[in-house]
């Protein structure tokens, strides 16, 4: 059966748990995996910017020995001249083994699955869902902390609009007594359907305003960048760009195992003088983002290694 991945809730805990498996196994034989996907072809549909999703999954077939197709921007695409996503997913459908897709409009990677007669995979769909980053985050705070249950994660900065976020929390809330922190300032709270959510899985959460505050008993810091590409005006944007800023007296304050996440690229809200700190593993989180995209590729081809 046709298998998508369009929200990180589409696999089970015990289906993210042998993916996590399979990636970990690819990163110790990465030769084990070579020629796995011989003869196959992924398509990236990107009709927004990105350096870390489009280039990770790349990466991820040219180590399993397969090929690559795709555009990525709509302008160098047919959307210019205005073909529908499901229209191009079908056409791609005829080229390709299996897609991912990033657009600016929350549900395109949905309509994109429905005339596609091979897996689709959310890229980032606007303000809505990130699923292979959260895959990303899920494989970093296991690899790294041993555990997806019993933290206290602090989501911290544009929590409204960052898809990151919103996935992240759906997915972390199936894991026992995790604790969320959101910290926002008021305007970029996350939307009323995450934390109804919440509500209705039972997990504590608590939105605050101070990172000086919450940082104190933090597992992991998930810091976010200020979505500008989804602000309104340009005003708005300015007042909140920089509201956070993570630096080495913030860091001061943080437990001493506690990990700094950042799906990336960050703009200021991170400074760089913590980068060197060993709590700081955001480029090691984008090192994961290959390896977890390569056992997705695997996956949803049903391709034993
Ligand atoms: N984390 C992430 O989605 O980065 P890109 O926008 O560079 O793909």
């Amino acid at each position: 059966m046709l298998r998508h991945l369009l929200n990180p809730m589409d696999f089970s805990v015990e289906e993210l748990d042998r993916l996590m498996d399979l990636a970990g196994d690819i990163e110790r034989n990465p030769d084990k995996y070579a020629h796995a996907c011989d003869r196959k072809t992924l398509a990236t549909c990107f009709y927004e910017p990105s350096t870390r999703t489009r280039l990770s999954f790349e990466g991820a077939m040219y180590h399993l020995g397969g090929h690559v197709l795709g555009f990525s921007s709509a302008d160098s695409s047919s959307a210019a001249k205005g073909e529908s996503v499901s229209d191009t997913m079908r056409v791609i459908s005829c080229y390709a083994d299996i897609a991912a897709i990033r657009h600016p409009k929350e549900g395109a990677a949905l309509v994109a699955s429905m005339k596609s007669t091979i897996p689709v995979i959310n890229a980032g769909d606007g303000g809505h869902q990130h699923p292979t980053q959260t895959l990303t985050d899920l494989l970093t705070i296991r690899s790294l902390k041993g555990h997806l249950d019993n933290l206290t994660i602090g989501l911290c900065g544009d929590l409204k609009f960052g898809r990151t976020v919103h996935s992240l929390i759906e997915a972390l809330s199936r894991y026992e007594g995790v604790r969320f922190l959101l910290i926002s300032p008021p305007e970029l709270r996350v939307p009323s359907y995450i934390r109804e959510h919440l509500d209705k899985t039972g997990h504590y959460y608590e939105e605050v305003q101070s990172l000086d505050d919450a940082i104190t008993s933090l597992d992991i810091l998930y810091m976010t960048r200020v979505q500008k590409e989804r602000f309104f005006n340009e005003e708005d944007y300015i007042r909140m760009k920089d509201f956070y800023i993570l630096n080495k007296a913030k860091m001061a304050l943080a437990k001493e195992d506690m990990l700094v996440l950042h799906p990336l690229p960050r703009v200021n809200e991170i400074s760089v003088e913590v980068d060197d700190d060993p709590r700081a593993v955001y480029f090691q989180q984008a090192q994961y983002g290959m390896y977890i995209r390569m056992a997705l590729i695997l996956t949803l081809l049903e391709l034993e290694v």
